[in-house]
This record gives C-alpha cells, structure tokens and sequence, in this order.
C-alpha cells in the first residue's frame, strides 16, 4: 500500500535506504563478510567472460555492473540490450555466464535471450525482484535484489538494488579469487544507504530545480562522462517515460558530433559531475551548451563541486557513487511529471512487465 504518499513512485524512491540495508543483511555471513551462494560463486569464477542481458532500467543498471565487476573482479564483462542480442550476437567466450538482470523477471525480450543460451548449453544467472518469476524459474541461478514489490512503472529502488547485488558478487568474486580488497564492502554500502537518506531529505530543492528547468520544456539533455554517462541514461529515461519530455542521455563528448545542433535558447542541459578524472571535461561540455543558449544545471559530487552548481550530491566510495547521483534525477523526473499534471504511477502507453517481443 501507498500508505501517506501520493504515489507508489514517491514511496519507492524513499524506501531504497531500506532497501540497500536489507540487501546488506541478506549477503553477509555471520562474521560480517559477503557471502554469495557457494553454486554462483563458482559459476561466476568459472567463466571467462560475463555478458549482461537486460531491457530498459534493467540495462542501465547492467552498464553499471560491468564497471562494478571489471573494476572489482577483473573479469570481462559486455552489457547487452535483450531485444537486440540475438540479432546481433557478440562471439561468444569459451566458458561464458549470461547474467540476466529483470526487476519483473518476466520480461519477454530477455527471456528471447536465455530460451537461445540455454539451448546452447551455456550457464545462466538471473538477477531479479521476483524470485519463481519465469527467468528465475528457467536460469541456472538466482540472485535477489530483495527490493518489495515495485508497483509504479517507473523502476526505481529495482534499479539501485540492482547495482547493490552487483557490487557484492563483484566483491565476492574478487574475494574468490583471492584479490585484496581496498576498501569494506559492507561499510561502503552502509554508506550509500545514509546518503540515500539525506538526498530523499531534499525533495524541496529537487521540486524546485524541476519546476525551474522543466515546466514548460519540449525537450532536454543529459549529459556524463564515464560512469557518470551510464547514470545519466537512466536519468533520461526516467524523466521521458513519466513526464513525456523528449529527453535523451548522451556522453558528453559525443554532443558536438551531431546532437548539439539541438541545442536552443532555453534547452534544459542536466550535467552530471562526479569524477575527479572527468571534472573539467564535463564542464567543458556545459560551457559549449551554455554558450549555445542552454541552460545547465550541474549536479556535481561533494569536493568536486564548483560554486554555482545547481545541486551537490556528498560523497560516497566511486564505485558506488550511481547509486546515489541517480536519486536527484529520479526525484527531478518525478516532479517534472506531478507538475505537469501527468500520471506518474501509470504513464500512458507503458506496462510494467513488457511481456512482448
Ligand atoms: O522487469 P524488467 O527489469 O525486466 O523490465 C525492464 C524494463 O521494461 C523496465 O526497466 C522499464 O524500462 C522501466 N519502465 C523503466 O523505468
């Protein structure tokens, strides 16, 4: 039930704090250590190579998985839109695993997939919400992301629980191989889920930056570099699929080599700004949208934040900062919506499991 909120979506963008605690209780052996299943720790090692299959959120989230697990586990890792993969298939490693990432566990374009690689003989993990859904029930193994059940269209706390379980098996793996470990898992997460917090605490901030940027827009931009980019794909995805606003994510270098000949008086340009590698460039890109006539707003990270930055986000271990900076975003895309009188919960034309190919 919705209980005080006004929609599902609401309820669901608070409760990921929760939701990253209890993934963290759920994966952790009675001396605080990460614990996967013994059966998927091994599946995980045996393979040379990981390939993510997933639609939608679910993607976004695996482009983020396969920094997670490159970065922590040193294994190779593709991400794969389902829909797109059989058309198209990548050649495939000797001892491959096919990671299936699904919030429903229904949807059909990922399901196309693992029918094709189970027919094949490779070995399957399904990383889902929805434990004895069809792509549970029909791959190797199952990871939950213990999220409850999501109710609104728009997935949220799916996506960032996603992310969580990715970085345990990452840091399982790497464990499993015997990698030293720089940084505690467990804590770091913990920390994330206390950032959680104070961003969910700063709805008036993240209202008014929607209803500045995007009462009255017919379109707007995203931009990131790096992992940032992955972020800012989800962040478009959210804000186009409740408000109707035409919005698209893009690299920020990319933008001069077409897109920018979009960019008008008054465009909304959201930039994301969380890495110290990528710092300057990013602002670089907004200069270039700004002196086009866009207006930025930069959603920077804590020590690395500019003076005039629209919104800082604090700091959270890198490899996890995703699972913070998407919440102003998602938080953004929700008001942007309310304000412009649509159906949050139930955007037209959209089914929460796509169970069609
Ligand atoms: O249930 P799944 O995670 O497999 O769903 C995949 C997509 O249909 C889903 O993420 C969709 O993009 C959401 N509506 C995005 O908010």
């Amino acid at each position: 039930e919705k209980g005080t909120y006004p929609h599902y979506m609401l309820k669901e963008i608070d409760e990921q704090p929760l939701v990253i605690r209890n993934i963290i209780s759920k994966y952790q052996d009675e001396n605080g250590e990460v614990k996967l299943d013994e059966n998927i720790r091994n599946a995980v090692n045996a393979a040379d190579r990981i390939y993510i299959i997933a639609a939608g959120t679910s993607y976004n989230a695996g482009l983020v998985g396969k920094q997670l697990i490159e970065n922590i586990a040193k294994k190779p890792v593709e991400t794969h839109i389902a829909s797109e993969f059989l058309y198209n298939m990548p050649l495939i490693s000797k001892n491959p695993l096919f990671i299936f990432i699904s919030q429903s566990g229904e949807t059909a374009d990922s399901r196309g997939v693992l029918v094709a690689v189970k027919k094949l003989g490779y070995p399957a993990l399904t990383i889902t919400n929805v434990p004895g859904s069809t792509l549970s029930r029909e791959a190797d193994y199952t990871l939950h992301t213990y999220g409850g059940p999501e109710i609104a269209v728009a997935s949220t706390k799916a996506y960032t629980a996603q992310m969580a379980v990715l970085s345990l098996l990452a840091v399982d793996s790497a464990k499993a191989q015997g990698f030293e470990l720089d940084f505690d898992p467990i804590k770091e997460l913990s920390i994330v889920a206390t950032v959680m917090e104070t961003l969910c605490d700063q709805k008036e901030a993240l209202e008014k930056i929607a209803r500045d940027y995007l009462s009255v827009t017919r379109n707007c931009f995203f931009i990131g570099r790096a992992s940032d980019y992955y972020v800012v794909l989800e962040g478009a995805l959210k804000l186009k699929e409740i408000s109707y606003i035409q919005a698209e994510g893009f690299a920020g270098g990319e933008l001069k080599h077409g897109t920018i000949a979009l960019i008008e008086k008054g465009t909304p340009v959201f930039a994301l700004a969380t890495q110290e590698h990528v710092n300057l460039s990013i602002r670089g890109n907004v200069k270039e949208v700004a002196a086009r006539g866009a207006t930025p707003c930069i959603i920077s990270l804590e020590g690395l934040n500019f003076e005039d930055d629209q919104f800082v986000v604090p700091k959270v271990h890198e490899y996890l900062t995703p699972l913070v900076t998407v919440i102003p975003m998602q938080l953004i895309a929700y008001y942007a919506a309310l304000h412009r009188g649509c159906d949050v919960d139930k955007p037209r034309n959209l089914a929460k499991s796509v169970t069609v190919e």
